[in-house]
């Protein structure tokens, strides 16, 4: 059978770094209040010249360095992003356009924090049924364009950045020892849209408008959902959390990664976190954990790999694969 392999990674961060120190002159916050609540030390903000285009073209490039390919290779790109470029055209296109790449397909996926897992999951989809044999898979965002810089609640948690896979047809015996992705499962429900929304759109306020957040809110029903999800995809491959050797979750506050890694009882040394120094990058976020992990060592070919996520919407899901 066709597996959606993982054969290149890449990563781009812009280049100013703000520490939590620097929101000190801004608002009324502490350097310790920010780490206590949410694990952030600094993050990376983007500078005018520094775009969600800009930023998921360098991941991109390196991506497919790292799996020695070059654009004429690739016959799709999936770009997870809530910051887009322009409303359109779809900033995967703009992307796909800088890479040199003028066939093909590009298209943008919008699930917010989840974008990551729902792009990787309609990827892995587009592979296995034969419509595209490698795909760039892409998560990038500036946040930092959203947000209301006079509200403490909010502008401290994210930051800007970008990650990518280029994720390939591979062959596999239907068995959880096969490379590539095991199992995926996605959930969202609208009803919960005012805990977690941007308030401004063309078709309503014809503004960009602010990232809006009922913290508490989020933080409640963030561990039940992560964790159902994930056993619903433990359910599909059949497989424990014994089994994971790396968890790699959405990076937005270090309790709710450390309290959902309880909850499915995964060890601590096995949980990727990299929220310390990116901040919440949303749709980014999962491919940037992953590239520091693959960078360092720790994930190495051959390891099962636990991706989860949960975002505006809300959105939420898990991804399942052998690296
Ligand atoms: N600095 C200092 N004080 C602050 C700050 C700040 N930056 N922000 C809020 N406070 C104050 C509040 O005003 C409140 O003060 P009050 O008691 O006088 O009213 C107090 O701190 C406690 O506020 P809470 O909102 O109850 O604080 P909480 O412990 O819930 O932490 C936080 C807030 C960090 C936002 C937390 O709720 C959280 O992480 N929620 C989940 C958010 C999240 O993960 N979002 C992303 C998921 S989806 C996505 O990624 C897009």
């Amino acid at each position: 059978m066709i597996r959606s392999t993982v054969t290149g990674i890449g990563s781009a961060l812009p280049k100013r770094v703000m520490a939590n120190q620097d929101f000190e002159h801004i608002i009324d916050t502490t350097d310790e209040w920010i780490i206590q609540r949410t694990g952030i030390r600094q993050r990376h903000i983007a500078n005018d010249d520094e775009t969600t285009a800009s930023l998921g073209e360098e991941a991109a490039r390196k991506a497919l360095e790292s799996a020695g390919l070059e654009p004429a290779d690739i016959d799709l790109i999936i770009l997870a992003t809530s910051t887009p470029n322009n409303t359109f055209p779809a900033t995967a296109v703009d992307i796909q356009n800088r890479l040199g790449m003028h066939h093909g397909a590009a298209f943008d996926v919008q699930a917010v924090c989840s974008g990551f897992v729902f792009a990787l999951t309609t990827a892995d989809l587009y592979i296995r049924g034969g419509m595209a044999r490698r795909v760039l898979v892409i998560g990038a965002e500036t946040f930092s364009r959203l947000l209301d810089w006079e509200d403490r609640t909010t502008c401290v948690l994210f930051g800007d950045g970008a990650g990518a896979l280029v994720l390939e047809a591979g062959d596999g015996v239907g068995l959880t020892s096969d490379r590539g992705v095991l199992a995926a499962k996605l959930r969202s429900d609208g009803c919960h849209k005012s805990k977690l929304y941007v308030d401004g759109g063309p078709s309503t306020t014809k503004t960009v408008g602010h990232l809006r957040m009922q913290g508490r809110e989020v933080f409640k029903h963030a561990v039940g959902m992560i964790t159902d999800v994930i056993e619903d995809s433990f359910a599909v491959a059949g497989i424990s959390a014994d089994d994971i050797d790396w968890f790699v979750p959405h990076q937005a506050n270090r309790r709710i990664i450390e309290a959902s890694a309880k909850k499915l009882g995964i060890a601590e040394e096995k949980v990727v976190i990299t929220v310390d120094r990116h901040g919440n990058t949303s749709a980014a976020s999962v491919p940037l954990a992953l590239s520091v992990a693959a960078a360092d060592g720790r994930i190495k070919q051959g390891d099962l790999i636990l991706l989860e996520a949960m975002g505006g919407g809300f959105t939420w899901g898990a991804v399942l694969l052998r690296w």
